[in-house]
């Protein structure tokens, strides 16, 4: 699967931008500020209806106007092409629409056509915060079952009517027994099923992400990722903590244990890496992640996603970089971002898709 091409109105500092992929490898060159993210992030939101810089679908409206569409043409290798238009309008919010119909919500878009997305903000937030490392888990998986999906946008749901819940209880304006009962029932059992999806997710991936980790650093190095689930076990077992979390939970005015309190440990040579990684190491890691991450997508659908690289060669020395071109060369399409393409252009041994803006 490729995207063909992209159309863009009012979307971040372009009015109007046109412009065509190749299924390949397509490098847009440009210096800074000059809008190379914006256009991964308007591929990203034909996927996924959102963007990886924001959750404030505004913010990348052109500062002079009131909406923003970005349309596209994904190809299925059959040749089988869809339409893709997300817009958002401040006034009328968000549509997103395939040939011209409106979808009813994300749900019927995301892994239709799955992307691989690496940033420098997604590897700060993914190496150092528990909600990046979360949200890397939940997108992997969203894209390949709907189901997990669900339960997470119920999971979601639930939690807040706990949290809800708690307060009210907290402050002595309702008795709450029978409803935080309920609701923790429906946890317990969400919560059990996401945390298998979980550890079957990592166990899966492990082995593939350790051997393109290994590659990328000459066999010197080994990377490890840990799974630290808050709550781990069965329906019942997981009712149990929450039910014994409450008087806690009254104290601190939220749920302090659940799925959405789970970690992911990296390491390198069995340090952390959030402590004491270099930058070009913390970088070679993501790249090994995300590249598992495209390889468990196409494993569990049958479709090559889309590789979004923003700023990918920056930070790494030649011998990584080398590495990271030769891995990238034949997965799919990729599109990857850079200000200095003279620079490493030597090191691509094959035709690439130069897209300049200026
Ligand atoms: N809503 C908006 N309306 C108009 N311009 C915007 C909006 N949001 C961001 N910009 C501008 O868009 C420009 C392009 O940003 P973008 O991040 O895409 O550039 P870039 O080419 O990736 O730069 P870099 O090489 O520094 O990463 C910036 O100058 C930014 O100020
Ligand atoms: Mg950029």
């Amino acid at each position: 699967m490729h995207l063909e091409n992209l159309r863009l109105i009012n979307f971040r500092s372009y009015e109007k931008f046109e412009t065509d992929f190749s299924d390949k490898i397509n490098i847009i060159t440009g210096n800074n500020g000059v809008g190379k993210s914006s256009v991964l992030e308007a591929v990203h939101y034909l996927s996924l209806s959102k963007s990886f810089r924001s959750n404030r679908d505004e913010e990348a409206i052109h500062f002079n106007s009131d909406h923003f569409v970005s349309k596209g043409t994904f190809v299925s290798d059959d040749g089988v092409r869809e339409n893709i238009s997300i817009s958002f309008s401040k006034n009328g919010g968000k549509a997103i629409k395939s040939h011209g119909k409106l979808l009813e919500n994300s749900r019927d878009l995301i892994g239709r056509h799955p992307v691989v997305l690496l940033s420098p903000e997604d590897i700060i937030t993914t190496i150092g915060s528990p909600s990046g490392q979360r949200k890397f888990m939940n997108m992997t998986m969203s894209q390949v079952n709907k189901n997990h999906l669900s339960r997470l946008m119920s999971y979601r749901g639930v939690l807040k009517q706990r949290n809800a819940a708690i307060n009210m209880a907290a402050s002595g304006r309702q008795s709450y027994e029978n409803t935080l009962d309920a609701l923790e029932e429906q946890l317990g059992e969400l919560c059990s099923s996401i945390w298998e999806d979980r550890v079957n997710f990592i166990n899966e991936i492990f082995p593939e992400f350790q051997k393109i980790f290994n590659d990328l650093n000459e066999g010197k190095k080994e990377g490890t990722i840990e799974y630290r689930p808050s709550v781990s076990g069965t329906k019942n077992e997981i009712m149990e903590v929450f039910k014994l979390r409450r008087a806690n939970d009254f104290n601190m005015g939220f749920t302090t244990k659940g799925l959405h309190r789970d970690k992911l440990i990296f390491k390198i040579n069995d340090r952390a890496l959030k402590k004491y990684g270099s930058k070009g190491e913390n970088k070679s890691f993501m790249i090994a992640l995300r590249l598992t991450q495209g390889k468990f997508i196409e494993k569990k659908t049958g479709i090559k996603p889309i590789y979004l690289l923003d700023d990918v060669f920056m930070e790494l020395d030649r011998k990584r970089a080398i590495e990271t071109v030769k891995y990238i060369n034949g997965i799919g399409q990729v599109i990857i971002t850079t200000t200095n393409y003279e620079e490493w252009s030597d090191k691509v041994g094959f035709k690439v898709n130069l897209i300049g803006l200026s």
